[in-house]
């Protein structure tokens, strides 16, 4: 199956590295125009650069703290006028954020509410208006196994994730009627620069290919996924051959959480 999305016009949140990257590299190599929204312009415009050379595909940087409603305005506005109205919206943009439970102030819960439930909620108002209209969309929330499988320590992540869970259900109740899927794929355990951060905070002293192995007993595949594993399933989604799948939540985690 030759999984195609010419005329379609994505916009990725977290684009510049890791999960991000990939879906951006992905959908440009399938004819998406792009989108590509982080913090950091450096590396952004350096991930641009690498996928309109690779690919050939159109794609726009765009700098943009997603926890910011006016810039989430202000990128969604320059993305439609320069490359048209938004079809695919991949919520993307977040960090690891666990922590015993006593050590959560209200900031860092709100900021982390901020980052994965409101972000995800004001890029969603801003672009599914047209979704509707056009009787055509995607949404794609990526989120953690821990949206369904809560470990100790694992707030505030997991019960942002588990907020971002209900609103694709909800959501996809709503907007099915309009030609409009929304799905969360749940990651488990990629290789992209958060576990190099994490590697890098928790044990420098070793090399990353023993932090990794330390890490990859509970996962059943035996090893860490790569990010264009990830990308497949999300060029999928976004594309017409998945036409028939909305308001659930997959598991992109080498068979590593214990909930389906
Ligand atoms: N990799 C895994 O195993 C794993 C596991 C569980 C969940 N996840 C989730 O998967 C998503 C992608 O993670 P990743 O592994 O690809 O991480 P990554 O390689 O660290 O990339 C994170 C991306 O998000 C951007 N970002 C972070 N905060 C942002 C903000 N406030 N506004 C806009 N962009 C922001 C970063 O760029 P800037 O810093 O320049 O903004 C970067 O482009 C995240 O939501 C993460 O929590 C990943």
């Amino acid at each position: 199956m030759d999984i195609r999305l010419d005329g379609r016009i994505a916009l990725v949140t977290g684009a510049s590295f890791g999960l991000g990257r990939a879906m951006a590299h992905a959908f440009a190599d399938a004819g998406a125009q792009v989108a590509m929204l982080a913090r950091r312009a450096a590396p952004l415009a350096a991930a641009e650069a690498e996928i309109s050379d690779d690919t050939g595909g159109r794609v726009l940087a765009i700098p943009c703290d997603v926890r910011d409603a006016r810039q989430i305005e202000v990128a969604v506005s320059e993305a439609t006028s320069q490359l048209g109205p938004i079809d695919i919206l991949v919520n993307n943009a977040g960090t690891s954020r666990t922590m015993p439970f006593l050590e959560g102030t209200d900031e860092i819960w709100q900021d982390d509410i901020d980052l994965k439930l409101m972000a995800a909620v004001r890029l969603t108002r801003l672009v599914l208006p047209g979704m509707r209209e056009r009787r055509w969309g995607r949404i794609i929330n990526v989120l953690n196994t821990a949206a369904k499988a809560p470990r100790s320590g694992s707030a505030p992540t997991s019960v942002t994730r588990a907020a971002g869970m209900a609103l694709t259900k909800a959501l996809a109740q709503e907007a099915a009627p309009w030609g409009v899927l929304v799905n969360a794929m749940l990651v488990g355990f990629i290789e992209t620069n958060q576990w190099r951060e994490m590697h890098q905070k928790q044990a420098p002293e070793k090399d990353f290919s023993a932090f990794i192995e330390s890490r990859i007993a509970g996962v059943p595949l035996g090893r860490i996924g790569q990010p264009e594993e990830f990308a497949a399933l999300a060029l999928f989604l976004a594309s017409d051959a998945g036409s028939y799948i909305t308001g659930t939540a997959i598991n992109v985690d080498g068979g590593m959480s214990p909930v389906v």
